[in-house]
């Protein structure tokens, strides 16, 4: 296995990341619409659906005794060959979704090179969505992973997009209603890929 990035003709490699596996979950959709600001820009992304990651609840003694799982080692690789993160982060009772914590836990964990985990993410660039059918649009849930990224050495660009009763936001032509709301989440992807491209 690698831990590195490795060569590639892409220079910004985002790998986007949802916290709901839900079926017809609104964050991913708007996950979808920011990704698309950095292939615009000439970036490259992946998806990672955490769903084929299933992965135990962190928990030391599993770790003492069968190690780290084989599905956390394949999310470690995956973080490993991106430049930055593109996260759409649902909000669950004012924070962020216990699926994507336990999911940046086991990828915090050791390599089995001995580096830290958190050497994958660290010095390399984030950028976070949201959506809710709530009026604040899981803006808390941003501002909580924002916190523990910023603790694992990411920087999380300033721009972000909160929408709000997200249930209601998308027409039946499958674009946003409002075009200034999907020209800023569009603007949310172009702005880390022009920090990924400047951090390289
Ligand atoms: C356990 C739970 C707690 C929730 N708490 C909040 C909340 O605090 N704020 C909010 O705006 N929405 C809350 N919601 C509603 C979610 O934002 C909504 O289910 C949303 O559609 C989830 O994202 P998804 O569509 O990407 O799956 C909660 C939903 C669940 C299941």
């Amino acid at each position: 296995m690698h831990y590195d990035i490795r060569d590639t003709d892409h220079d910004c490699k985002i790998l986007a990341l949802c916290g709901s596996v839900r079926r017809g979950s609104l964050n991913r959709r708007l996950l979808d619409l920011a990704a698309r600001g950095v292939t615009e820009a000439g970036g490259e992304v992946t998806f990672a659906n955490l769903a084929d990651y299933p992965l135990p609840f962190y928990d030391a003694e599993l770790e003492a005794d069968e190690g780290v799982p084989e599905a956390a080692r394949r999310l470690q690789q995956c973080v490993a060959e991106h430049h930055g993160l593109l996260v759409a982060s649902p909000e669950y009772n004012g924070g962020y979704t216990a699926l994507l914590k336990n999911a940046i836990d086991w990828v915090s964990r050791p390599l089995p090179d001995g580096r830290s985990g958190v050497t994958l993410v660290a010095g390399k660039a984030a950028a976070l969505v949201s959506a809710s059918p709530g009026p604040l649009g899981g803006l808390r849930s941003q501002s909580a992973l924002r916190t523990v990224l910023d603790k694992l050495g990411m920087l999380v660009v300033p721009e972000s997009f909160a929408l709000g009763l997200a249930h209601e936001a998308w027409g039946e032509d499958g674009r946003m209603r409002s075009e200034p709301a999907e020209r800023q989440v569009v603007a949310v992807g172009a702005a880390l890929h022009r920090v990924v491209a400047r951090l390289n």
